[in-house]
């Protein structure tokens, strides 16, 4: 949706138990106990939908494209397809969708392309919120004697400083790389006001809503973005990015590829052959959420609609599991959790919660959960700015938990429970 707030949608019950049993990963056990997928944010679980498109693609459609045979022209219908489906996941046309083989290496591409245009003199603004993979390629431009500047957060509740952000947008600026939502602390940026300030100056801006995917409804549209980019396997799909680019700019820019490869967008960006399976995977994440949604209310005609009651159900579900795993977290000593804790603005943010407890390192904790069957990712998970400038880089980083919509108040209740027991020591 286009504001930063995740709204508040009237919607149906999220029917847990089958949701779980669509993912069949969610059976596994860890020394007899079943695990807790608490991991989504490095990557999400995936239902049975998608092992099913991969494996009926492998076995029915595998072959290069645009071949005179039944295989190939079979895949070249499955990408037209997959790309549809992408098109109403992101709202915009079909050829503004591109698929690569992460988001990393979608937007290395995509800043080298963009930077053949640019000149000494130009800047572009990225920030300390962000996860590094949308830092790195627009610094590598520094080369060219681009100029990167760098918007700061405030402390206090790992909020992007936005007066901060618009002082460093001006005349020169070209480009202006935001997050959607913060891999570490959750944060959900306002990516419509700020797309507006960076038009507001001529420039460009490019979201990476890797982190939000899973979490809320995005509209390119709504937020008139130029560019976003995210990656299924953080949304129940299979290890791939995408990239949605507006028809003009991916058109206008012009990517560096092989002679014989097309010139036409958007398969001029999609570098030499494809995984094919995977992006019939990515097809049918999309049509699983479509299908959660239409689970949740039967009143959805369209794939988009669908999409749209899909997270009308799981954004309050993982609101109350958040609030839950807040209300366990707070009540830790020594505990330190890092951005938003007040309930009355949970809008802002998903529920992906980093913390510190004492002087432990998060490997420690990560690694005493972990025989508990409990997976929580310790680190600084490339968001590298924000790490150093909370000052936990050098000491190991943060413990995060990641919920989204296939995990369960037992689940968070386990966690805490084995929190506690990891405190009295
Ligand atoms: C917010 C964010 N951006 C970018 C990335 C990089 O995505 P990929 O692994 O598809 O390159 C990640 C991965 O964790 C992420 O969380």
């Amino acid at each position: 949706m286009s504001t930063p707030v995740m709204q508040e949608m009237s919607s149906a019950k999220l029917d847990v138990a089958w949701v779980r049993e669509q993912f069949p990963s969610l059976k596994e056990q860890v020394a007899g106990a079943p695990a807790a997928f608490l991991d989504g944010p490095a990557g999400t679980q995936v239902p049975r939908q998608v092992m099913g498109a991969i494996t009926n693609y492998l076995t029915h459609a595998n072959a290069n494209t645009y071949g005179m045979f039944a295989t190939s022209r079979r895949t070249n219908e499955m990408i037209l397809a997959a790309r549809a489906a992408m098109a109403d996941f992101f709202n915009c046309a079909a050829e503004e969708v591109v698929f690569g083989q992460n988001m990393t290496t979608i937007t290395l591409g995509l800043a080298r392309a963009i930077g053949r245009e640019l000149k000494a003199v130009d800047e572009i603004v990225v920030t300390t919120l962000d996860h590094d993979a949308n830092v790195g390629p627009w610094r590598a431009l520094e080369e060219k004697g681009v100029v990167v500047r760098q918007a700061d957060i405030r402390e206090a509740d790992c909020t992007l400083d936005l007066a901060d952000l618009r002082s460093k947008i001006n005349g020169r600026t070209k480009l202006v790389a935001v997050g959607y939502a913060s891999n570490m602390v959750g944060t959900i940026n306002p990516v419509s006001e700020i797309t507006k300030m960076a038009h507001a100056a001529g420039a460009l801006m490019f979201v990476d809503a890797v982190h939000y995917a899973p979490h809320g409804l995005i509209d390119v549209k709504a937020i008139d973005c130029d560019f976003l980019v995210c990656s299924p396997y953080k949304f129940f799909g299979p290890h791939m990015g995408t990239l949605y680019g507006k028809k003009e700019h991916l058109e206008r820019f012009k990517p560096y590829k092989v002679r014989p490869a097309t010139n036409v967008s958007p398969e001029s960006w999609e570098t030499g052959t494809q995984v094919h399976e995977l992006i019939a995977g990515i097809g049918a994440a999309v049509d699983y959420i479509a299908e959660l949604g239409r689970k949740c209310d039967a009143r959805a005609q369209t794939r988009r609609e669908a999409l749209a009651s899909a997270y009308a159900a799981t954004v309050p579900y993982e609101r109350a599991l958040l609030t839950r795993l807040m209300d366990g977290l707070e009540a830790l000593p020594g505990i330190r959790i890092f951005g938003i804790t007040d309930r009355a603005r949970f809008g802002e943010r998903c529920a992906t919660v980093s913390f510190r407890i004492g002087e432990h390192n998060p490997t420690e904790i990560a690694t005493f959960l972990g025989q508990r069957g409990i997976f929580t990712w310790d680190g600084n998970f490339y968001a590298l700015n924000l790490s150093e400038r909370l000052g936990v880089e050098q000491k190991g980083g943060v413990l995060r938990v990641g919920l989204v919509h296939y995990n369960t108040a037992e689940e968070v209740d386990r966690l805490i429970a084995a929190l506690k027991e990891f405190v009295a020591g």
